[in-house]
């Protein structure tokens, strides 16, 4: 079994947004798909490790920025490399506004934006996935969505290229992140601390 298979499904970027108590939070995520329109569906599958799980989870009230081709980095660092546990993710964001459900979504950078309700759930172990009804959905421009691949290719930034070196140190690199664990080998359990992306999502580089 080659679980490298895994990569070759396609995949939009979406920020996803709550708000609980107070608190407006949002992550990134690349699930979430159309799954019916009569009535129109939507669903998603969100990491339990996400503060962002628990406030959809607890208020079922969701908003869905839909990330174009024009998406910074930056929104990647802000929404997916750290928590609403530790920051407050909207403090300094430049371009969000609040949509009609009251949560915030992102002006630039999106091309789309879906608010929607939990209708149902499944545990899913790592993540839960959430199927929703929409209540309402707006176009914001006609920039593509941007897709993951597009994401890995051109807005991610280059690692930079050390020359492998005998009796080098070796690392494994997230993918999705930049982040490095560092040792000979990654266990096969081991979890992205900054984007919850499992091991088959490192790379292993000797530098
Ligand atoms: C490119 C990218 C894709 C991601 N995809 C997902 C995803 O599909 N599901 C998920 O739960 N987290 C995903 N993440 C990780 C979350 O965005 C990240 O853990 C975030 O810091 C959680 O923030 P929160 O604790 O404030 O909710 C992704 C991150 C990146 C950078």
């Amino acid at each position: 079994m080659n679980s490298k298979a895994m990569f070759k499904l396609s995949y939009g970027l979406f920020m996803l947004s709550a708000f609980k108590d107070g608190k407006h939070n949002g992550c990134i995520t690349n699930t979430a798909i159309q799954v019916a329109n009569t009535p129109d569906r939507i669903a998603f599958a969100v990491n339990k490790g996400n503060l962002t799980h628990d406030m959809v989870k607890d208020t079922g009230i969701f908003s869905l920025s839909i990330l174009s081709e024009k998406v910074t980095f930056s929104t990647f660092q802000r929404f997916g490399f750290q928590s609403g546990r530790d920051v407050d993710k909207f403090e300094g964001c430049p371009n969000y506004t609040k949509g009609k459900n009251g949560l915030y979504h992102l002006t630039e950078g999106a091309n789309a934006v879906i608010e929607g309700k939990v209708v149902d759930q499944m545990d899913l172990g790592s993540h839960t996935l959430f199927i929703a009804e929409i209540t309402d959905m707006e176009v914001l421009s006609e920039d593509p969505s941007v897709t993951y691949s597009y994401y890995q290719d051109n807005i991610k930034p280059k690692p930079q290229a050390a020359p492998a070196q005998a009796g080098g140190k070796t690392v494994w690199r997230c993918s999705v992140c930049g982040y490095e664990y560092e040792g000979e080998e990654i266990p096969a359990d081991y979890i992205c601390p900054l984007c919850k992306h499992p091991a088959s999502d490192f790379d292993k580089i000797v530098k």
